[in-house]
């Protein structure tokens, strides 16, 4: 199969300018002005940005959490990642406490495996860091899964304590993996929540009153902190407080190959969105969301590149049935939100309509740094020899996001109502169409499961602070 994309403007993170892609097979083939080449298909994409399809690195396809799982299958959780431009995620897999991280794995790959639409990977949810199973870290980054998300958050459950912490980040400094930390103090969380309660507190409201901002800076300072004694990187997801944002920007600065990721809701939701009474639920995450003067930092922090990108940490429940389980009590709150279908469309409009970022910024914040950062040298880019993962946006169409027409299995939006510019009108997962002008061509089974390449397959090098070169270009 030869298809011919005519007509657009490629646009990757180092580079923009007008080219045709000749995609065969399930690799670009080449690329070049005024393509005059035989194609089973022609795919008219003047006026349009031609654009390498979103990696998503942080979902939680069917999560088992407080009592219950995520809303998404792997089925309808990468189809609506898909209608939204996304063609690859990188989801979690949960090792069970007292178990092995394979016995994980396992249940992973048989949530995926014939199901997923796109592409996919794993990260390893570390629930019982073990001493027995550190040489097991290594053969998990041998076999393609090669990082480990860590929690000082969600004591009994996650929580790992800083012994733990730091003997797996010493396992990563030699074994080419890394560690993804979630970083707020769990247990003085814990103590903040229960005054709350006590007091008469026990809406929504209170799950982010509890979860002070100094609580994230003080975990990600005491990581960092970890991580250079460790000598190892360290990448921290869904970043949403100014206090933790400085703490990266100056280790950064220092020389640190320290990491970070935010998410749409910390930069386009705010604490007023989990007023409202009981409504807030659906606001509930962890992080929580912040005031505005927050995500004032993160929009500067992804600019210059203090934050390499931005994953949804997508981990959909219910409104009715889901987070009613919280009614009397925000603690009981499924914790997470939807958003793994819309992360394109909004940063687009409140990154580069907005003059925040530049197209080639966004690209790289939605696409070619995950490729970079987790080891997935076929994708992230619009290049000859590169999976054929293609976005056809349009920077101009206008669209209303709504729980009434996303393609999410979960019965609210956090964005219901809200306006945005731009969207996927064609997407290719590895040269087959899989949706265009809004109509799924796809199939479950289509995604396949991605060994991803260790850090340094090309190198992570520690950032310098003339890498930290203003993205916002005219
Ligand atoms: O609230 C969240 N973030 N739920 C998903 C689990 C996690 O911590 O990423
Ligand atoms: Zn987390
Ligand atoms: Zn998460």
């Amino acid at each position: 199969m030869r298809t011919l994309i005519k007509g657009g403007t490629i646009v990757n993170a180092d580079s923009m300018g007008p080219a045709d892609v000749l995609v065969e097979g399930e690799e670009i083939a080449l690329i070049g002005k005024d393509l005059d080449v035989p194609a089973d298909k022609v795919i008219d994409a003047g006026g349009k940005w031609v654009i390498p399809g979103g990696i998503d690195p942080h979902t939680h396809m069917e999560l088992p959490f407080g009592g219950t799982f995520a809303k998404d299958t792997f089925e309808t959780g990468t189809r609506a990642a898909a209608f939204g431009g996304t063609t690859t995620i990188i989801d979690f897999a949960v090792q069970p406490r007292g178990g092995t991280f394979h016995q994980g794995l396992d249940t992973w790959h048989e949530k995926a495996d014939g199901k997923a639409c796109i592409d996919y990977g794993f990260h390893c949810i570390v629930s019982d860091m073990r001493d027995e199973l550190l040489p097991e870290m290594d053969q998990l980054v041998e076999e393609g899964v090669t990082t480990f998300k860590l929690f000082t958050a969600y004591p009994g459950v996650f929580l790992s304590d800083d012994g733990a912490i730091f003997k797996a980040l010493r396992q990563t400094a030699t074994n080419g993996g890394m560690i993804l930390m979630h970083a707020e103090n769990g247990p003085v969380i814990d103590v903040v929540a229960a005054d709350l309660v006590a007091a008469g507190t026990t809406d929504p409201i209170g799950h982010g009153l509890a979860r002070y901002p100094v609580f994230e800076g003080e975990a990600t300072n005491r990581v960092i902190r970890l991580a250079q004694a460790a000598g190892a990187p360290v990448y921290f997801v869904h970043m949403s407080a100014r206090d933790a944002l400085a703490e990266v920007r100056q280790a950064r600065d220092e020389g640190w190959p320290i990491y970070a990721e935010t998410c749409p809701q910390y930069l386009f939701l705010s604490l007023d969105d989990m007023g409202h009474g009981f409504e807030g639920a659906k606001f509930v995450c962890s992080p929580p969301l912040r005031t505005p003067d927050h995500a004032v930092e993160l929009w500067k922090g992804l600019a210059v590149n203090d934050l390499q990108l931005v994953g949804t940490d997508h981990c959909p429940f219910d409104f009715h049935g889901q987070k009613e389980m919280g009614r009397g009590d925000f603690r009981k709150i499924p914790n997470g939100l939807p958003g793994v279908e819309e992360r394109l469309d909004l940063l687009h409009d409140g990154g580069v309509v907005s003059g925040k970022i530049s197209p080639m910024r966004f690209v790289e914040i939605t696409s070619t740094a995950a490729a970079r950062l987790f080891g997935l040298p076929q994708k992230g880019v619009i290049a000859a020899g590169k999976d054929a993962d293609i976005v056809v946006y349009d920077p101009n169409r206008k669209h209303v996001l709504s729980a009434s027409t996303h393609h999410m299995a979960v019965d609210y939006s956090c964005y219901e109502g809200r306006t945005v510019q731009g969207g996927a009108d064609v997407v290719l997962s590895r040269g087959t169409t899989i949706v265009e002008g809004g109509e799924w061509l796809g199939r479950a089974g289509h995604g396949r499961f991605l060994r991803r390449e260790r850090r340094g397959f090309s190198p992570i090098t520690p950032s310098r602070v003339e890498e930290r070169v203003p993205a916002l270009v005219g």
